[in-house]
């Protein structure tokens, strides 16, 4: 039985639409059963919707607090029969009693290389950290942001005439590729949560080489 999954955006929705394609294949583990964003004008609902995915648009403005609002967004992805959530891009701190109601259940999606460069800004601090090599982590939410156990991570390269735009679009390709593959590996059952560890995921017996970045010529 494929897995429901509920994607939680707040802007363009990049992320989500890389879900929706990959959940569109029959073998596929997941399907999408909605998007719901905190911001009524994201333009992700839009894309969303031009995928005949059913959009909520549910705005955290609209409500006194974070738990009635919370309280509110987990109504809808209960409405949904959502098994799992995938947070894509959505910019909403979670209080850790919606976390743990859905602990071990949820992921997210964060443009750096975790654990470092938690929060936000990745990119320019990534750079001014002066760092070679930087990327994309899938984990499993947990109450402190950007945390959780480590579902599939991708390195890219930081280029010398790198600014954090041209960065940023490097890392969301790389983004793009990982997610659906992260969320697979997740809605399949193939992984299992030991601790602070993701275990489980097949990897060829010989793997391949390290990225050394500048290479040596
Ligand atoms: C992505 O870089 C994601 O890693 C971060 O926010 C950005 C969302 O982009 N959490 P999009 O909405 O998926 O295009």
């Amino acid at each position: 039985m494929k897995k429901r999954v509920g994607i939680l955006i707040s802007g363009r929705g990049s992320n989500m639409v890389s879900l929706i394609a990959a959940a569109q294949a029959h073998d596929y583990p997941a399907e999408i059963a909605c998007v719901l964003s905190n911001r009524p004008e994201a333009e992700g609902l839009k894309k969303a919707e031009a995928n005949g995915v059913p959009t909520r648009a549910i705005d955290h403005k609209a409500f006194s607090g974070r738990e009635a609002f919370e309280a509110e967004l987990d109504t809808a992805l209960k409405s949904f029969n959502v098994d799992l959530v995938a947070c894509a891009g959505f910019m909403r701190l979670m209080t850790s009693e919606f976390v743990e109601r859905w602990r071990d259940k949820m992921v997210n999606i964060h443009p750096s290389l975790l654990p470092a460069f938690k929060g936000l800004d990745t990119h320019a601090r990534a750079l001014a950290a002066g760092v070679k090599l930087t990327g994309c982590t899938v984990h499993i939410v947990r109450p402190q942001l950007d945390d959780g156990p480590i579902i599939a991570q991708a390195a890219v390269p930081v280029l010398e005439a790198d600014t954090p735009n041209t960065l940023a679009a490097r890392v969301l390709q790389a983004e793009h590729e990982l997610y659906p593959h992260a969320l697979a590996l997740f809605a399949s059952g193939t992984v299992r949560i030991d601790g602070k560890r993701v275990l489980g995921a097949s990897a060829p017996a010989k793997p391949p080489g390290p990225l050394v970045w500048p290479p040596s010529t």
